[in-house]
């Protein structure tokens, strides 16, 4: 199931240059690139002359040019010049997919052009601001992207699988969530008081005694996520909103669909500490790697046991309420595009 009328992350903007990228996207072959102008593009990746794939080709100007015969093409799909030939006839085009670049992510629409609302793309301001350091990475995961979705809205697997980074405290399996509807998705989260810091924040934000912690997730339609996350020294005032004595990170994942079995994971942590500070941004990317790479090794395994990205006939608790929120407001929108839900 693709929900194709939504905007999904196709790279970061600091991954993409003149050298063209193949990628695929719900099952398609496109190759991103960035014309002279600087400004990124996205087409079909498969020469409408002979097919060859447009990544082997290089830009040239503005264009991307074929690698095989040196047809070259627009950003809008148009072919601008044919080697020894005056005339280009208006069927010499290629599928071309609206882009848009803000937040520092690349971002594509696979849907419908005449629907691709450059307004829709969700505020992800820490991604891009001078008040916050970001770190961005990406991974290649072998499972179906609803998955790793599941994954994100679930903060009592975070006792389980990060253990070694972002669990300090054992209470962190029974601490209950709050999850809410809110406009175009689910939130979900919760406080824990005076709770052991797990190792990771301990190390980023010096803390030697207890914390207090908290975990905000919110899933925005149809794959943003981004997690409000952090801890402060215990009794500084945190849940009433002073922050001061303790450490903030926006946690971003941008979930696109490689194949029904595979994604695109992009994930970035953004603090308001130490900006700047290359062993602090060193220190956060490899940590926050080595954290989804927990989840990855999970979610790969749970794909071998399901059917594509579907949790069809499992048993459900009350923990999982912002996943089953979440699914059902996919399948809508499945439906209303009118593919299998
Ligand atoms: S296959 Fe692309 S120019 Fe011939
Ligand atoms: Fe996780």
């Amino acid at each position: 199931m693709f929900v194709k009328n939504g905007w999904y992350a196709a790279s970061w903007s600091k991954d993409l240059g003149e050298k063209p990228v193949a990628r695929k996207i719900m099952n398609e072959d496109i190759v991103l690139y960035r014309g002279g102008d600087g400004k990124a593009a996205a087409l079909e990746d498969r020469c409408c002359h002979r097919a060859a794939p447009l990544s082997i080709g290089e830009v040239v100007g503005n264009d991307l040019m074929c690698g095989y015969h040196g047809l070259k093409f627009a950003a809008d799909g148009r072919c601008t010049d044919i080697p020894g030939q005056k005339d280009i006839p208006a069927r010499a085009h290629v599928r071309a997919y609206p882009i848009e670049e803000r937040w520092n992510v690349v971002w594509i629409w696979m849907g419908d052009p005449d629907k691709a609302d450059r307004t829709k793309i969700e505020a992800l301001p820490w991604l891009d601001s001078p008040e916050w350091t970001a770190t961005p990475g990406y991974l290649h995961l072998k499972s179906n992207y609803l998955l790793l979705i599941d994954n994100l809205l679930d903060l009592t697997h975070v006792a389980y699988v990060h253990k070694k980074t972002i669990s300090g405290d054992p209470r962190e399996a029974t601490t209950p969530t709050k999850t809410e509807r809110v406009e175009n998705g689910v939130r979900n989260g919760r406080w824990m008081i005076d709770f052991v810091p797990p190792p990771l924040f301990a190390k980023a934000g010096q803390f030697t005694s207890n914390v207090d912690r908290w975990q905000h997730v919110t899933w925005k339609a149809p794959a943003t996520v981004y997690l409000d996350v952090g801890c402060a020294k215990t009794g500084t005032g945190a849940p009433q909103g002073d922050r001061s004595q303790g450490i903030s990170i926006w946690s971003t994942h941008l979930a696109t669909p490689e194949t029904e079995t595979s994604t695109h994971y992009f994930f970035c942590f953004a603090r308001n500490f130490k900006l700047g500070d290359p062993q602090m941004s060193q220190m956060l990317y490899e940590g926050s790697k080595v954290t989804f790479e927990e989840d990855l090794v999970v979610l790969e395994l749970q794909q071998q046991k399901v059917d594509g990205g579907s949790i069809e006939g499992l048993f459900d608790i009350p923990n999982d309420a912002a996943q089953l929120q979440m699914r059902r407001m996919m399948r809508q929108l499945a439906a209303a595009e009118g593919s299998v839900g």
